[in-house]
């Protein structure tokens, strides 16, 4: 390609900088042209849905989770499915007949495709990607990896960046994607150093409570696409089964009305949902009242407890509390305050708020409902679920409620709510 000349009244202040030769000119935007990359199905909608359409190829995707979680029964599902390709999936962690028998539980005889071996050294595995020539390649895990010649034990910072280094070159070089299975430690940080997140293309994160079924798939990080997206799983004794309509599983349906319990208008990345809070506020038995909560941030929930303190009468040093958020999802949503609170004070009042009803608003420390995201999204999945009424924030502006289908109560403080739900 031509080398530009620099010309006019810059140029002895480039001679000074000692460059400013090009060897592409700027273009407008409308005239660059992008080919659509074909991406591969993983065959799981959910997980295509997360990825933003697939896979890329070339792409390096690093899959980070809780050990037990699901990581290897999510990827070995897939890998199963992608017999248009071929796969080599190398695992440190179990042998190939362990990754039989779990392909057996899935329900997977066949695998012609898909080529198993055990292996840490990275320089054999390198070897074996040489030789299988697959078109899509699974480290189960990035902590298991070792790399001659580097003095640290696998699963330390320089042995994992060195290897993942190693592996992104082979990814790109090659245009082969590859998914890396990484643990997560206790503080919910992948293990190894937060430059691996920067390194890769893609960071996915597999969340839940291991003693419930429900698992979501999230995206911390896509070059390909948008994080908002969240894919929801049910790990079931053949596998992980895809949740397409969230909100019915989570909703637990009593027959009778109970006290504690309050339905949410939720939304995780761009996907609304109903949800069931549980709540237990009982008479603290011993000095220093109990605080527990599954799902849910609990210094969110110690704050909530001092405004209804403050606007409901609610004495916070009498009382232990427990609060469940069902199916035992961890929720960042702040849009389920206000059935937190509700259903704390329903469980204090031993008031049932009616059936079908559901709420959703962010609490402030004042007691103040503050909007929500997506108001109308939430508003729809409530209706759509046949729910008759949902409590709102009052300053929620600029959305046209009668075009729902649902009676709508504005509530600016959390007192109102109250006072609509439990009358
Ligand atoms: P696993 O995929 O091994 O977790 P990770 O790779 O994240 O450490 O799965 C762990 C748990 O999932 C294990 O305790 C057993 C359970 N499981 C099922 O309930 N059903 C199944 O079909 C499979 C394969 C596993
Ligand atoms: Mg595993």
């Amino acid at each position: 390609m031509e080398e530009l000349a620099v010309t006019g009244k810059s140029k002895e202040t480039l001679r000074s900088l000692g460059g400013g030769q090009v060897r592409q000119k700027p273009v407008p935007v409308s005239s660059v042209t992008v080919d659509r990359v074909p991406r591969i199905d993983t065959g799981i909608n959910e997980f295509n849905r997360v990825l933003g359409g697939g896979i890329v190829p070339g792409t390096l995707i690093l899959l980070g989770g809780e050990p037990g979680i699901g990581k290897s029964t999510l990827v070995l599902q897939m890998a199963m499915k992608l017999t248009q390709h071929t796969v080599l999936y190398i695992s440190g962690e179990e042998s190939p007949q362990q990754i039989k028998l779990r392909a057996n539980r899935l329900g997977d005889e066949e695998g012609d495709h898909c080529y198993i071996v055990s292996e840490t050294s990275l320089e054999r595995i390198l070897t074996h990607i040489e030789n299988v020539k697959p078109g899509l390649v699974v480290i189960d895990s990035v902590q298991t990896l070792e790399r001659e010649g580097v003095e640290s034990a696998p699963g330390s910072v320089s042995q994992i960046r060195e290897c993942t280094a190693v592996v992104l070159r082979i990814a790109k070089e090659q245009n082969l994607p590859v998914l890396l299975i990484g643990h997560i430690n206790k503080e919910g940080h992948l293990a190894g150093p937060k430059v691996l997140e920067h390194m890769v293309d893609v960071v996915l994160q597999f969340e839940g409570d291991r003693h419930y079924m429900y698992r979501i798939l999230r995206s911390v990080k896509n070059r390909f696409g948008s994080t908002s997206e969240i894919g929801i799983f049910e790990m079931q004794s053949y596998g992980l089964r895809e949740v397409t309509n969230p909100s019915e599983m989570l909703l637990a349906h009593h027959d009778e009305e109970m006290s504690g319990i309050a339905i949410a208008a939720a939304l995780e990345g761009i996907r609304p949902f109903l949800i069931e809070v549980q709540a237990l506020a009982s008479t603290a038995a011993y000095g220093t009242p109990q605080r527990s909560s599954t799902g849910f941030d609990l210094r969110r929930l110690n704050m909530l407890l001092a405004v209804l303190e403050k606007r409901a009468g609610f004495k916070l040093a009498a009382k232990d509390v427990f609060l469940n958020i069902a199916g035992g999802l961890k929720v960042s949503d702040p849009a389920i305050d206000l059935a937190v609170v509700s259903a704390v004070l329903s469980s204090n009042t031993d008031l049932n708020i009616p059936k079908q009803v559901c709420v959703t608003g962010e609490v402030g420390l004042s007691g103040e409902i503050r909007p929500v995201t997506r108001i109308e999204q939430r508003i729809s999945e409530a209706q759509k679920l046949g729910f008759k009424t949902i409590v709102v924030p009052r300053y929620n502006r600029g959305v046209n409620f009668d075009a729902f289908n649902i009676k709508i109560i504005q509530a600016g403080k959390i007192e109102e709510a109250f006072r609509f739900l439990f009358g």
